[in-house]
């Protein structure tokens, strides 16, 4: 196992990303997203197949071009199994059990969401978490606490029981008539706001959960009742608003991972998945290094959707020679 390249390649959404590694670092993490969805306000499954099925080759000729090596370097091609959405899956999936008949090259199988936390592992000069630390993934499609005992050996303690966070950001920025997705213009707009301005609920969850579909829901009642009093309401308040929305999504976020720190006793917390390049929430994660707490943000090209993650994990598989059969199919769902 001198020198182990490899190929990656995710395709579970609505991003096609093709990644080359050398062993644990990143020599191209190649990103196509696709623009077609924001007319509709989410991703469109259909039109991301498609969009996956025009964008992969190119995708993988740049990647190979900009980690300036062959084809025939390569020591194995990982892709993304699960979850996600079935035809998206299935145009990455299927692409890389071809190559890797093609070059007659082991074929290595990866779990998107033990994906999004094994980035932490991507060599770039950094401190790497140590064993075991939790991981709160949060996404446009995932809210999870997982603690994570070994590189492939995670157990969620806390999920969602409804809508993801991502979602939350985006569905309330929808109501607010903002571009989609919200979450990154909300976070600006926040930051000109007073998050004490407006005051939303925290909805209730059992234990470690997650619940966000009331949330959205009272964002709605709110700017509905508000607007009928003053149409001009939002458009006047707009800062103050996405201000106290963030304030109280970053609230429910670290209420149940505060909880989950307390219950475990492991005070070693890494984000992952598109939220976390939220500034709220970054600062919030920081300032709970005074309580004790180590923590570990990703940059933020390895937070969303990526390939380079996809080849971190599969990096890992490939130092134990757990490789997947050609057989193998992709998932919408699958356990940790
Ligand atoms: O991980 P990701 O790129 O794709 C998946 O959903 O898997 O996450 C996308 C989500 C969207 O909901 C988007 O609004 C949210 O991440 N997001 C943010 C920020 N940047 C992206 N939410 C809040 N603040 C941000 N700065
Ligand atoms: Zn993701």
């Amino acid at each position: 196992h001198d020198n182990c390249f490899i190929l990656a390649i995710e395709s579970s959404c609505d991003d096609t990303s093709c990644a080359v590694l050398k062993n644990n670092q990143v020599l191209s993490n190649v990103i196509a997203g696709q623009k077609i969805h924001e007319q509709y306000g989410g991703v469109v499954p259909e039109l991301a197949s498609r969009a996956h099925q025009s964008n992969i080759i190119p995708v993988v000729h740049a990647a190979l071009a900009q980690a300036n090596i062959d084809k025939k370097q390569l020591s194995a091609i990982a892709f993304t199994r699960g979850p996600g959405l079935m035809g998206s899956l299935l145009v990455g999936g299927s692409f890389a059990k071809s190559l890797s008949l093609a070059l007659d090259i082991p074929l290595i199988e990866v779990h998107h969401m033990q994906a999004h936390i094994l980035a932490h592992f991507i060599d770039h000069g950094q401190e790497m978490p140590e064993f075991p630390f939790l991981g709160l993934t949060i996404s446009g499609g995932h809210t999870q606490i997982v603690k994570v005992n070994d590189y492939h050996d995670m157990e969620v303690i806390g999920s969602t029981m409804d809508d993801a966070v991502g979602e939350a950001f985006d569905k309330s920025g929808k109501i607010l008539g903002l571009g989609y997705p919200a979450g990154p213009i909300i976070d600006s707009l926040a930051r000109k706001g007073n998050h004490d301005a407006f005051k939303f609920p925290i909805p209730k969850a059992p234990d470690l959960d997650y619940s966000f579909s009331g949330f959205k829901t009272s964002v709605l009642y709110f700017v509905q009742k508000q607007t009928q009093k003053d149409p001009d309401f939002i458009q006047n308040n707009l800062e103050d608003i996405c201000a106290s929305i963030q304030y109280t999504i970053i609230e429910i976020l670290f209420q149940k991972l505060n909880k989950a720190v307390k219950q475990t006793g492991i005070k070693s917390v890494a984000i992952g998945g598109g939220v976390s390049a939220n500034s709220g929430v970054r600062e919030r994660l920081l300032s709970k290094q005074e309580k004790g707490w180590k923590v570990f943000i990703p940059p933020f090209e390895y937070t969303t959707d990526n390939a380079a993650m996809i080849g971190i994990s599969g990096y890992y598989k490939y130092l134990q020679d757990d490789f997947s059969s050609l057989d193998i199919i992709t998932q919408a769902r699958i356990p940790m």
